[in-house]
């Protein structure tokens, strides 16, 4: 049906794990939400491009609890589509959940689509997120909580076998324009001992990786940014620290940076939202891998 749907121009990929936890909600439900989103992402690509949906088990802490106020902490699904359309700029992106809002023609857009998807995302006490930049594409991801019985097992082993956060003191250079996110990424990595400088603009980090003395021993950026992106960013660095490493973070789903040729396969990359554990270990990974 989803091939119908999308058209012949549209390339569908799918990254579906096999050991998916199980969620409690109504089957007919879930499809509508994934049928709405997928219109959506056609109708974003009307020269044809990729839709991509992903799912994965997540666990959504308080890290993550303390930007995105209304979450709660715990064991969930990612449900995500991404597409690499037209894409949206905020002032749009503030009302896409509103009832009639839309931006498509007459008689082409109802405005129903995403305020039904929210509507059972709610229902489900499910939340949902969606990461967009004018002309590079969007990603919708929609979290929804795990089965109970899984839910138990799950913080059964976590508390078992959680180790103590990987630290550090090396210095950082973190490139994140979302002010919140950039103060809880400055704050996880200070408490680990490492040393940041940080900036909201890639020009502004070009700027203090220039004042600064020290090696800077990694470049955390995001991807997709005004006026530069961080994959030119890390070149643009490298020319005068060859010996920087560089470790991406997006909203963008790991299928949708990769599948949309961003960023070359196997480049380090963390996906947004992530967890301060997840942050610690993968920044300690990369500073200890032996390739550059
Ligand atoms: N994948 C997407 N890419 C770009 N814009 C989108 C995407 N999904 C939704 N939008 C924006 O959100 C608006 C509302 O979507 P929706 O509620 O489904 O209504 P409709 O599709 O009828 O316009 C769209 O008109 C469009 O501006
Ligand atoms: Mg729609």
């Amino acid at each position: 049906m989803m091939r119908r749907l999308i058209g012949e121009d549209i390339e569908l990929v799918t990254v579906l794990p096999p050991d998916l936890s199980a969620i409690k909600a109504d089957a007919s439900q879930i499809e509508q939400v994934i049928i709405n989103l997928a219109v959506n992402a056609r109708d974003a690509m009307p020269q044809g491009g990729k839709l991509i949906i992903e799912t994965a088990n997540v666990h959504l802490d308080e890290g993550y609890a303390q930007i995105h106020a209304s979450v709660k902490p715990g064991p969930y699904v990612m449900l995500a589509v991404s597409d690499n359309g037209t894409g949206m700029d905020t002032r749009t992106m503030a009302h896409i959940f509103e009832p009639f809002f839309t931006t498509k023609e007459k008689g082409k857009g109802t405005g129903l689509g995403l305020a039904t998807v929210y509507g059972i995302v709610k229902q489900s006490e499910g939340y949902i997120w969606v990461y967009s930049e004018p002309g590079h594409g969007t990603s919708f991801k929609v979290y929804l909580p795990q089965a109970e019985a899984i839910k138990e097992k799950d913080a059964a082993r976590t508390v078992e076998i959680q180790p103590a956060a990987p630290h550090g003191s090396e210095t950082v250079l973190l490139v994140e324009d979302e002010d919140g996110v950039r103060s809880l990424v400055r704050g996880i990595l200070e408490a680990g001992g490492y040393k940041v400088l940080d900036a909201n603009r890639p020009l502004k980090a070009w700027a203090a990786s220039q004042q600064f003395d020290g090696p800077i021993h990694l470049l955390l950026t995001d991807v997709v940014m005004p006026q530069m992106n961080g994959p030119d960013l890390a070149e643009k660095l490298k020319v005068l620290r060859p010996k920087t490493k560089v470790l991406y973070m997006s909203g963008y789903t790991d299928g949708a940076i990769l599948y949309h040729g961003v960023l070359q396969p196997g480049t380090p990359f963390l996906q947004k939202p992530f967890t301060p554990e997840v942050l610690a270990r993968k920044v300690r990974e990369v500073l200890d891998a032996s390739i550059i």
